[in-house]
């Protein structure tokens, strides 16, 4: 019997740190539960745990310094390059550290997705959980979004609610959110690996999934 060809998205991610969404994007890829693959790893810190965690995984890396290239503009230029080289379809900021750039999002137009550790537009920015707890709200989460210029802003594709508790410190409320980051982040790649996605305005739009009519 021959088995249907499915053709896997190719995914590059960026990330700057310790990599667990990157390790559940692999995982998610590598145990079949989306159709797509990661091609690359970039980071710009050497260091990344995420760097070790896609070679453990056998997936291909990359190391840009920033202060090694004379302008963004060419820091930015060498990641594309990776990128192209590895034909990838859609680009994953996963805890990347740096604002991505108009040439970024030129060469990859609503194809560069970012995970925030807050319910979008509330809490953008640095140390969302901690701005969360001190502000006193009940609720918050971690949202999916496709990246524009700005830090945190572009158009929200998934969220997921996370209670805060009595007890909470920075820490146990960024365990939680993380865990669910990790669901949602898959989910959102194979919604776009569906092809299931529209952008209408700041609105998201996800098409109902034919296999399930
Ligand atoms: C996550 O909380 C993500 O939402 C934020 O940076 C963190 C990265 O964590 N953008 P990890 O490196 O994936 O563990």
């Amino acid at each position: 019997m021959n088995l249907p060809l499915i053709k896997k998205l190719k995914i590059g991610v960026l990330a700057s740190g310790s990599g667990t969404n990157l390790q559940a994007i692999i995982d998610a890829c590598i145990n079949n539960a989306i159709d797509a693959e990661v091609k690359i790893v970039i980071s710009d810190v050497s260091t990344a745990s995420a760097l070790e965690r896609a070679k453990k995984a056998q997936v291909p890396t990359a190391y840009h310094k920033r202060s090694s290239y004379p302008t963004k503009q060419a820091y930015e230029q060498a990641i594309i390059g990776d990128l192209k080289k590895h034909d990838v379809e859609l680009v994953c900021l996963a805890g990347y550290m740096r604002l991505v750039g108009k040439d970024f999002l030129d060469a990859f137009p609503h194809r560069v997705i970012n995970i925030h550790p807050a319910l979008l537009p509330s809490f953008p920015g640095l140390d969302a959980q901690e701005q969360a707890l001190e502000y006193g709200v009940k609720i918050t989460g971690c949202t999916v979004h496709f990246v524009d210029e700005q830090t945190d802003n572009g158009p929200i594709i998934l969220q997921a609610a996370v209670s805060i508790i009595e007890d909470d410190t920075v820490e146990t409320l960024r365990q939680r959110i993380l865990q669910e980051e990790h669901k949602i982040y898959p989910q959102t790649i194979q919604l776009f690996a569906e092809g299931r996605l529209t952008i209408e305005g700041r609105r998201v739009r996800i098409k109902t999934n034919p296999k399930s009519q």
